[in-house]
């Protein structure tokens, strides 16, 4: 990607974020707690809702890492700015308490080696917290995502209108605790358990 992404999409996404995110963002991060992943960190948005917490946040794209970078000398808690693809993750077993990852999942090429690598990473029972666009099941605008996606997938990035992330979620194994829609059910922000042997009823 170009220089510039970071910037356009810090301009594009400003007056959404203000009117509509800021506040789904602030509830789900409120949440995150102890040593935090942040997987597709982006432009740094989620940093300002940090709080005593320690994050490392992996980030691909060069210019985007760079305003993540920016951001992270800001904010209250301590963050660490890496490259690295969530496909493939440079850390031990059960390391994290927290994983996070917004808006991420419908741009990642394959959402379920990600999936892996985050239930790997993240420790037992640990706190996975994710905010994503998805498919709707049905209606005219689960089809009109369909139709839309290849075009869509070419002009922002390889961002996917049609991922089918809570079934997603369920194949792979993680306990879902609370999923709270927006927009009509297209965003949804998630808070997951990361299972690896007690049982937990999923919602
Ligand atoms: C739509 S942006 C979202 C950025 C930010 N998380 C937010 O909430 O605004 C998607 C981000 O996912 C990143 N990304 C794409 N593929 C990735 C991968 N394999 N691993 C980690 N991040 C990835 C992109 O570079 C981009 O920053």
């Amino acid at each position: 990607m170009s220089k510039l992404t970071g910037y356009i999409y810090d301009i594009i996404m400003g007056p959404f974020e203000r009117k509509k995110l800021h506040r789904i963002r602030y509830n789900l991060l409120s949440k995150a707690a102890g040593k935090v992943l942040e997987i597709g960190s982006g432009t740094g948005v989620n940093f300002p809702y940090y709080k005593e917490v320690t994050v490392t946040a992996l980030e691909p794209d060069e210019s985007m890492r760079e305003r993540s970078l920016a951001k992270s000398k800001q904010s209250r808690a301590s963050i660490e700015v890496r490259n690295g693809d969530a496909q493939e993750l440079e850390f031990e077993d059960n390391t994290f308490d927290t994983v996070v990852g917004t808006l991420v999942l419908c741009t990642i090429p394959n959402p379920r080696q990600a999936l892996k690598e985050i239930r790997r990473v993240c420790k037992p029972n640990g706190l996975i917290l994710l905010f994503e666009h998805v498919r709707l099941e049905k209606g005219i605008t689960a089809k009109a995502q369909d139709i839309l996606n290849p075009i869509w997938r070419k002009i922002s990035g390889g961002c996917n209108l049609n991922r089918e992330t809570i079934s997603l979620l369920r194949e792979e194994g993680l306990v879902l605790t609370e999923v709270n829609e927006y927009l009509k059910g297209i965003f949804l922000s998630i808070e997951a358990v990361n299972q690896k042997d007690e049982k937990i009823i999923s919602v």
